[in-house]
């Protein structure tokens, strides 16, 4: 691909073709120009998930999934975001509750209760599959050193933005731009010990883990069980224990994901402080737990910058609920804890997140808030390589004084031409919010005629809303300037996102 493709031909709206084989011929015509322009001449069969997009309502996705077998149907009811809260990707997790290999429903964090009680009512018609038991591989892993920790958000912020730096020394991990790493975290210790006082436990009581080793519950809850996310199991194990008929039924709801359950959004110790009559065996309430799983960060570094080094731009969780302040497992450790802390295991995902291969094809970048890391690690690597110009961010965040992430990096690259348009939009320095899509649309002639010129457009951050909007503006973007009716700007990005020219890394 380089800035001379063609652009991907569309089947007008008035061809004899109804809605559904119109984008399937588009599809097909955007595979085949993708594969020609890649240089190969067949087109893989491959099955197709039309549902696996974020940017589609549940209902949406499971209209796509309609009369597809069950484990399809459980697949698009997930969040479609790959992004590995649950230990599996969509499919697989799909796959291993269809056939039984997984029991809780209550996996898809981004997906939250709509995703879990949809799982619920789809396997509640399904026939019944005796579940086997439960085994958690832990990712392998390497061990690497958080080296440092810096504020990137200023004082004043409503945010704590860390710039995290990480030796990879000899752990042997090599990475591209575009790629993730997985950070395998401890719990915060204060919380376990406030859990152990609850449960009125010494913590050195043997309990089994989720890879059946048996280890003293401090160290369990430490460093290998997942404290913050209790399972339906969990509740369902309470409820049976309860010795008050009133512990009992209110755990009952919180296990059905009744609407008025409380406490909503409990983590264990919720549980244990508002249940005082529900002590089930220590063991059997670890054996309930999940395990304790890695979280994912976009690297925001290349190699050719910073060798042995991995930097990361991550936005630190915390939160007040009933009282208590919550903390994010991996954000508030690497913030708080993992500076000069023992290694941590880490793990390079690899990514579809790529620059283009010829340096000339333009690139459009959209990466508001922590979702400039990629955008970084790209400028990074194209401005070792000697790369000038050709390159568009749109970043966007709270406030400019405060929020303006990387500010330094980013106005001398633009100075120096590595980046030859920086557009901001800082929210709440105006009463109207202003976001990056509203500066897509004050472009959008410069835009179009960008992705004319065979320009990739990445969007990297939040999923639920910034991406889904986005999205919307691009396709607006190709109504207006493209002259596109709706559906064929829609086959259009379809067809974009099929040559890899639409890539996004959003979570
Ligand atoms: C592919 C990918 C790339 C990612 N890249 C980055 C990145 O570059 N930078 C980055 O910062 N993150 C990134 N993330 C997100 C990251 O993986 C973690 O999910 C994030 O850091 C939170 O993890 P945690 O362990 O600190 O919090 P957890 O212990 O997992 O807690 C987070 C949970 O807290 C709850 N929560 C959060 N805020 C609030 C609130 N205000 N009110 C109530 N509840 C709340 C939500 O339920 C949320 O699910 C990425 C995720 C993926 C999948
Ligand atoms: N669960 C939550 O409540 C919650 C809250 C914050 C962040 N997060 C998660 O944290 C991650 C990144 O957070 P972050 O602080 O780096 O960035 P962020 O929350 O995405 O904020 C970055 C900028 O994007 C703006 N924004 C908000 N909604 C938008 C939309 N629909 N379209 C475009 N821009 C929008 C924000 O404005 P305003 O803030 O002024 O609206 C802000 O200026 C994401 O995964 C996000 O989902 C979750």
């Amino acid at each position: 691909m380089n800035a001379m493709s063609p652009p991907i031909p569309l089947i007008p709206d008035n061809a004899p073709f109804s809605a559904p084989q119109r984008a399937w011929l588009n599809g097909f015509l955007a595979g085949l120009y993708g594969a020609a322009q890649a240089g190969t001449s067949t087109v893989a069969p491959v099955e197709e998930f039309p549902w696996h997009d974020p940017a589609l309502e549940l209902d949406a996705r499971l209209a796509l999934a309609e009369g597809r077998p069950l484990n399809r149907r459980l697949m698009a009811a997930m969040a479609q975001l790959d992004c590995g809260q649950c230990g599996y990707l969509c499919q697989s997790y799909a796959e291993a509750l269809a056939d039984g290999r997984e029991s809780s429903q209550a996996l898809c964090v981004p997906g939250a209760k709509p995703t879990s009680r949809m799982l619920k009512a789809l396997l509640a018609e399904a026939p019944v599959i005796a579940a086997p038991a439960m085994a958690v591989v832990k990712p392998a892993g390497r061990s690497v050193r958080v080296l440092a920790a810096t504020p990137l958000t200023r004082n004043g912020s409503a945010k704590d933005v860390r710039h995290v730096v990480i030796d990879l020394a000899d752990s042997g991990l090599l990475y591209e731009p575009g790629d993730s790493i997985a950070l395998s975290a401890p719990n915060d210790p204060a919380l376990v010990q406030a859990l152990l006082v609850a449960l009125q436990a010494s913590g050195d009581e043997p309990v089994p883990c989720t890879d059946g080793v048996m280890r003293p519950l401090r160290e369990a809850f430490a460093e290998h069980l997942d404290i913050a996310r209790p399972l339906d199991r969990t509740t369902s194990l309470l409820g049976m224990a309860a010795a008050h008929p009133g512990d009992a039924a209110a755990l009952r709801k919180l296990t059905d994901g009744d609407d008025d359950a409380t406490p909503a959004d409990a983590d264990l110790l919720d549980l244990i402080a508002a249940f005082p009559s529900a002590r089930p065996p220590l063991a059997d309430l670890a054996r309930s737990l999940q395990g304790l799983k890695p979280r994912l960060y976009s690297i925001a570094s290349s190699l050719l910058a910073t060798p042995g080094q991995v930097h990361l731009c991550v936005g630190i969780v915390r939160h007040e609920r009933r009282g208590r302040m919550r903390h994010g497992v991996a954000s508030s450790y690497l913030a708080d804890r993992a500076v000069g802390d023992r290694p941590m295991q880490a793990s390079i995902t690899t990514s579809h997140f790529r620059l283009p291969v010829d340096a000339k094809t333009p690139v459009i970048m959209v990466g508001p808030g922590t979702g400039v890391a990629p955008f970084r690690a790209f400028l990074q690597e194209r401005e070792a390589r000697s790369v000038r110009g050709h390159s568009w961010l749109f970043f966007g965040d709270q406030r400019e004084a405060t929020d303006f992430l990387f500010e330094a990096e980013l106005k001398a690259w633009l100075a120096d031409g590595t980046l030859a348009r920086l557009d901001t939009a800082f929210s709440r320095d105006q009463p109207k919010k202003i976001y990056v899509q509203d500066r897509m649309r004050e472009h959008a002639t410069d835009l179009w005629r960008w992705l004319q010129d065979g320009a990739h457009f990445y969007v990297c951050g939040d999923a639920l809303r910034m991406a889904r909007d986005v999205d919307a503006a691009l396709r607006e973007i190709a109504v207006r300037q493209g002259g596109l009716s709706e559906s064929q700007s829609r086959d259009w990005i379809v067809a974009l996102a099929r040559q890899g020219r639409y890539q996004r890394d959003v979570y």
